[in-house]
């Protein structure tokens, strides 16, 4: 039971089709040339900034997509919402936040300075949140890193999915404030494993994947947990609300007040130029358009699922 506006939803989102995307690809793709390409992390910085997809998984499970489809790109932060799904089922929801916040957050996505101050991390969206929850994740060396990867290909049924490892060695040697929040939070007792766990939260941001893949992990949250092809071996109606509420209130980091506001859907951004959507109980959206922010998510993927969400009633409110 799912209530008439998810009913209004669904009939209203299969009238979307290649077309419409295309317009609204078309119409947003300039705003790339306002935006800047991360670069933090070196090799993130050698992407085209004019590179651009636009994808969706219907509510019928069907996968429409336009632009750049075929582009790979690391998921960076969209891969918290997957570490999230695998410490929850591992641990349970109530031991994962005894030892991270509920919290929203006013701060970027790499603030700390609530680990001295609450002794947790503020919600598992931020790094130091992620970081932690990779952690809770069992497994010698790099096997919780696999679990989260093997949780990806299985959501979006792509085996060939896997990692950057020019990424990976980026984010290994330039990573030194996720270093310095992995020994913070080691040092309240709450981290117990060495720097493995910190190396399995770089290698699962350096993940690629394509604008269609986002669309599918977008659909799975959306549907209780269900893969868009109607597979259900991790179905979750729980998990998936705790997930999507996760989106809502930090998915955006300090913009996720006005993003639910304006777009008012539960969505994840990456530093990679990606950001996953999910319209509860319809349709996954994947947007891909790495020149970002001040906050560091896609501004051209950002005005893309707006007019999407404007043109078809999406939000949730
Ligand atoms: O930890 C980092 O700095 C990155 N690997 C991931 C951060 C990220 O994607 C923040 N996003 N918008």
């Amino acid at each position: 039971v799912t209530g008439s506006i998810s009913f209004a939803q669904k009939s209203n989102t299969t009238a979307i089709d290649v077309a419409s995307l295309s317009v609204i690809l078309e119409k947003n793709k300039h705003y790339y040339k306002e935006g800047v390409v991360a670069d933090y992390i070196p090799e993130l910085g050698k992407v085209n900034p004019a590179a651009i997809a636009f994808a969706i998984v219907d509510s019928n499970g069907k996968l429409i997509s336009v632009g750049d489809r075929d582009h790979k790109f690391t998921m960076q932060s969209v891969s918290k919402i997957i570490a999230l799904m695998l410490a929850v089922m591992e641990n349970g929801e109530k031991s994962v936040f005894e030892k991270i916040g509920y919290y929203g957050t006013d701060r970027p996505f790499n603030h700390f300075a609530n680990l001295e101050t609450m002794g947790k991390p503020l919600n598992p969206m931020m790094n130091a949140g992620a970081i932690l929850t990779t952690s809770m994740i069992s497994g010698q060396e790099d096997k919780p890193f696999i679990k989260i990867l093997e949780m990806i290909r299985y959501i979006t049924n792509n085996p060939s999915i896997t990692y950057s490892q020019a990424v990976y060695q980026s984010e290994k040697e330039t990573g030194h404030r996720n270093r310095g929040m992995f020994y913070l939070i080691k040092n309240t007792g709450a981290i117990t494993g060495s720097e493995d766990q910190l190396n399995n939260y770089f290698r699962q941001c350096s993940i690629e994947l394509t604008t269609e893949d986002l669309a599918k992990i977008g659909y799975f949250f959306a549907n209780e947990c269900r893969r868009y092809d109607g597979d259900n071996r991790y179905e979750n109606k729980s998990l998936a609300k705790l997930i999507l509420s996760q989106m809502l209130i930090a998915g955006m980091y300090e913009f996720s007040g006005e993003y639910a506001r304006t777009v008012g859907l539960p969505s994840k951004s990456g530093v990679g130029g990606g950001i996953v959507v999910s319209v509860p109980h319809c349709m996954g959206i994947g947007v891909f358009s790495p020149a970002l922010d001040n906050h560091g998510n896609s501004l051209a993927g950002y005005h893309m699922i707006l007019d999407l969400a404007n043109e078809y009633g999406l939000s949730i409110f």
